[in-house]
């Protein structure tokens, strides 16, 4: 067969933060995404201590979704979106995160909003907890690594996978869990919410949160499948493959060691077990989990249904540090490859790199995988005639379809979706800007702040439309 299965999902994603605004309407508590300022190109977001007068918190009106999402929803299916990947903000849900009755005014929202894409037949596709740890709960205790917050999340969970469970069918736990690295306090911050201060054993700590998550993630799909077996659960990793920085065998060694870094988190979440190689890392660095005694078998249990990650860029990995460059406000260290472009933001441009990455994921797993991220991150300008004709962003995506048609038709993955990040313009994670823009739809509002959040339709948005309409035939 040479043709994607009918029923493959093609989509779109955003997530509740960095879109929906209204961050303290209807009852919502504060996120850790609320307490990040903005941030730029060169220069870190900051995370604040509570809400401060004059520091800019873009995730504070997003992109106004939360007002505008029957009309957003109705452009996307226009653009013919199968699916819609977004994120419950649990603050929505459980203001503080530790409260025993939940916020009926969060819920109700997103009732609406899921009646709203049932309404065009969009499947949701649904992130608990995409860097939207409350930030009570951080304050209070400590965020991940306290276990408290183990109960707290599937509690979370419980009442979400009740209220929706004739609305939704896929899920994923934790947003980029692999982004929790003790070498990454922005990243730490984000996908755990763990702060550490000066003579902290940051690896510790950062080892602590992540089995907790583990244990959190584990315990959320035992209890999603008792509500509804139906439902597929997912895990979702941010995923860059590595190249040698050459041939020479240390290099490829450096290189095999620092993918292990990211694979862990799935081997845990997919294989149910900690991998020997981590083991013996924790061992040799000193590192002790404190484990409850049904943790494993959570774990063991608790394995997921699908593999979500997110594809923007590959890397390249060896013995010399030195060439490593820190970008994307401390998230990630890059090596320059040059045989490849980059992005403005110094992220490189790879459709092989998805190729590569689809039989890795395939051959080490054997899960149905579904590409939840990716996209070009680019300024978009107004042209005279009125149309933001983002050329670039095509030739981006024509070449990253082309990869997966190749892994899918040609390779044999299994794939079940593709959901293109930030389909519509929102707040850039690592830099909290509005001008880095992904979206097939325009939403005008600057990195100022200015602008009226009206939304206009650029090039691209014609193109996808076409290739969802044929099935990925005509790209
Ligand atoms: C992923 C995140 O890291 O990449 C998204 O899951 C994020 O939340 C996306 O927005 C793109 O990154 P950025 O920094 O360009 O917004």
């Amino acid at each position: 067969m040479n043709a994607f299965p009918k029923n493959f999902l093609w989509g779109g994603a955003v997530s509740a933060h960095q879109c929906e605004g209204a961050y303290d309407i209807d009852g919502k508590g504060l996120s850790i995404a609320d307490v990040t300022t903005a941030g730029s190109r060169n220069c870190s977001r900051r995370i604040t201590d509570g809400v401060l007068d004059g520091e800019d918190y873009p995730n504070h009106y997003g992109i106004d979704f939360y007002y505008q999402y029957e009309e957003d929803i109705k452009l996307l299916a226009e653009l013919g979106l199968k699916c819609f990947r977004t994120s419950i903000a649990w603050t929505r849900i459980f203001p503080q995160g530790d409260e025993e009755e939940p916020n009926e005014a969060g819920l109700a929202f997103y009732d609406r909003m899921f009646d709203t894409l049932r309404k065009y037949n969009i499947e949701p596709v649904i992130t608990l907890s995409h860097f939207e740890t409350p930030y009570y709960l951080v304050k209070k205790y400590g965020g991940w690594r306290n276990r408290r917050l183990i109960d707290f999340f599937e509690r979370y969970a419980k009442v979400v996978f009740e209220r929706y469970q004739n609305k939704v069918i896929y899920w994923q736990t934790f947003n980029e869990i692999n982004h929790c690295k003790a070498d990454s306090d922005l990243g730490m911050w984000l996908a755990g919410a763990i702060q550490c201060g000066e003579g902290d054993h940051k690896a510790q700590i950062c080892a602590q949160a992540v089995h907790n998550m583990f244990v959190a993630s584990g315990k959320a799909v035992i209890c999603g499948k008792e509500v509804n077996p139906k439902f597929q659960i997912g895990c979702m990793i941010g995923y860059i493959p590595y190249y040698s920085d050459s041939c020479n065998p240390e290099d490829v060694l450096a290189t095999m060691k620092r993918e292990e870094e990211d694979y862990f988190f799935l081997d845990v979440m997919v294989k149910g077990r900690y991998p020997y190689y981590k083991l013996k890392q924790y061992e040799n660095l000193g590192i002790v989990i404190e484990k409850e005694e049904d943790d494993d078998k959570i774990i063991s249990q608790g394995v997921v249904d699908y593999i979500g990650f997110s594809y923007y860029m590959s890397n390249v990995y060896g013995t010399d540090r030195s060439k490593l460059k820190i970008s994307s406000g401390g998230i990630l260290q890059t090596m320059e490859n040059p045989y490849l472009q980059s992005t403005r933001w110094g992220w490189s441009i790879d459709p092989a790199g998805l190729r590569i990455s689809l039989n890795r994921l395939y051959d080490r797993y054997g899960l149905p995988l579904m590409i939840v991220e990716n996209g070009y991150g680019a300024y978009d300008k107004i042209e005279e005639d009125g149309i933001i004709h983002d050329d670039d962003r095509i030739s981006y995506f024509k070449a990253h379809i082309e990869a997966f048609k190749q892994a899918v038709l040609e390779d044999g993955v299994n794939l079940i979706g593709y959901t293109p990040w930030g389909c519509i313009d929102l707040v850039s994670a690592s830099t909290g800007e509005m001008d880095k823009r992904y979206g097939f739809i325009y939403v005008d509002k600057n990195n100022k702040g200015e602008g009226d959040f009206h939304r206009e339709k650029k090039k691209s948005f014609y193109w996808y439309q076409r290739v969802i309409e044929t099935n990925g035939e005509i790209l």
